[in-house]
């Protein structure tokens, strides 16, 4: 346990790092990837071009020391964190390098201002923080091992069928290379995938969220192919949707993640979801309908239009049911979507519509998507009086802000 002055140091202190931010960690980026190249096999690229990663670490870093003396407070961020850690392949022996590497760019930053007394209080509250990420994933990496169908770190899988939903996503069905069981798990959680591609120096990882409902003896994942202009090509969604085919073995990691439907609930679920960001919600819609019949549930679905629409013949399949109502709302829908009556709204998804349609303050609502999709929607309910505790979403990476 930390001595008061220790605390109040590492709080105090918190500020001027904020104000650092990210010069502090684009330092250490460039000291721990110069001194450990192999970490490029897990962090995105991408991500670090973009300075996303960046600002997730750092500010969870901060976030944590200001809670530095009752960790459990933030034990639900933890645990989000130590969802993608574990999905990631993060091991104890990784927090000492960040660690090390993270107060070596406090030092370099803040120079003579980084006295002893608190680089020691930053080297202890470190410590303490790792420590709690540690002692969490611990207990994932047991589960995810230990359960039915389970497996540690990264397992073969080949791809079974490959099957093109719209011009910019495709579906993988994958089924183990080993034909043993696989691992139950929840509606709206993702897997991580590792590839090797050709001419590349290092693994690149990506996260996709399970497309079909739980209790098969595949996973489904429905990609999207980023299209980068004038920025580089999404690399591994491109590299999925060109070259890898039915018959090759990607690897992958055992299901995760907190983003998960509440199938104790009876409330009504109301999914709302913007382009890709419709795979958790098509698992939870699935979910419910195989599980929970009798429970009312709402799948809204916004895209550009019918060319880049997918899995809407499953979607307008379930939504014969009598519990199930689905609304598709296109922006800019073509000459063919209007002839064929392939929407139902044209345009974007509006508070004003959501107030005139959705029956029900009581529902649980479940949202993803592009960010200024989800920044709206978010605004929309809690304009509508919707709590907290009723608002679920998933981020297609590095956690953002709503507001
Ligand atoms: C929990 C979770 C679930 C997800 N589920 C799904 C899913 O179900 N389906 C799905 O399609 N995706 C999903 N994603 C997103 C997915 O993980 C990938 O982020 C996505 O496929 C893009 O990866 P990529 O390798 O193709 O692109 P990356 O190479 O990672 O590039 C990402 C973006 O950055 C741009 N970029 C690349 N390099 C640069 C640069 N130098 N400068 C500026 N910009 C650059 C690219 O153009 C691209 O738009 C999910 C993500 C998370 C975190
Ligand atoms: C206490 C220490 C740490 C904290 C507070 C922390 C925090 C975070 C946060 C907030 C995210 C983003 C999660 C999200 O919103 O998706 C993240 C992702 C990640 N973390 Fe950590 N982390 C820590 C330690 C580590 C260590 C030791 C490693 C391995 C060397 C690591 C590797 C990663 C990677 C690879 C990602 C995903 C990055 C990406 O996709 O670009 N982290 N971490």
């Amino acid at each position: 346990m930390l001595d008061q002055k220790t605390i109040s140091i590492v709080k105090s202190t918190v500020p001027v790092l904020e104000q650092h931010g990210e010069t502090i960690t684009t330092r250490f980026y460039q000291l721990m990837f110069g001194n450990h190249p192999e970490l490029l096999n897990i962090f995105n690229h991408a991500n670090q071009k973009q300075g996303r990663q960046q600002r997730a670490l750092a500010g969870a870093v901060y976030a944590a020391a200001m809670y530095i003396d009752n960790l459990e407070t933030i034990l639900p961020v933890v645990k989000q964190i130590a969802h993608k850690h574990r999905s990631l392949g993060i091991k104890p022996e990784h927090y000492p390098i960040v660690g090390k590497h993270l107060l070596l760019a406090i030092k370099d930053v803040l120079g003579d201002a980084a006295t002893d007394e608190i680089m020691d209080a930053w080297t202890e509250a470190y410590e303490i923080i790792a420590d709690a990420f540690i002692s969490v994933e611990a207990d994932m990496y047991e589960e995810a091992a230990n359960q039915k169908g389970g497996w540690e770190g990264f397992r073969g899988f080949i791809v079974d069928k490959k099957t093109v939903e719209s011009d910019v996503i495709t579906s993988f069905y994958l089924k183990p290379e080993d034909k043993g069981e696989i691992a139950d798990f929840r509606p709206g959680q993702y897997i991580s995938i590792k590839l090797e591609i050709d001419g590349e120096g290092y693994t690149h990882i990506r996260q996709y969220s399970l497309s079909d409902a739980p209790g098969k003896d595949y996973y489904r994942i429905s990609v999207k192919r980023e299209a980068g202009t004038p920025n580089p090509d999404g690399m591994v969604s491109n590299y999925l949707h060109d070259s890898v085919e039915e018959g090759d073995i990607v690897k992958i990691s055992a299901p995760a993640g907190d983003f998960v439907l509440d199938i104790d609930k009876k409330t009504p679920v109301v999914l709302l979801s913007g382009g890709v960001g419709l795979t958790p919600m098509m698992s939870m819609l699935k979910t419910v309908v195989e599980m929970q019949p009798e429970r009312k549930v709402t799948f809204v679905h916004a895209a550009a239009n019918g060319k880049v629409h997918a899995l809407r013949d499953e979607v307008e399949e379930l939504a014969q049911l009598q519990n199930v109502a689905s609304y598709f709302f296109y922006d800019s829908p073509t000459e063919e979507d209007r002839k064929n009556n392939r929407f139902d709204v044209e345009g974007y998804i509006t508070r004003e519509w959501l107030e005139k349609n959705i029956p029900t303050k009581e529902a649980d609502f479940y949202f993803c998507g592009p960010v200024p999709f989800m920044k709206a929607i978010n605004r929309f309910l809690k304009e509508l009086g919707v709590s907290e505790e009723q608002i679920h979403f998933e981020f297609f990476g590095p956690k953002a802000s709503l507001v």
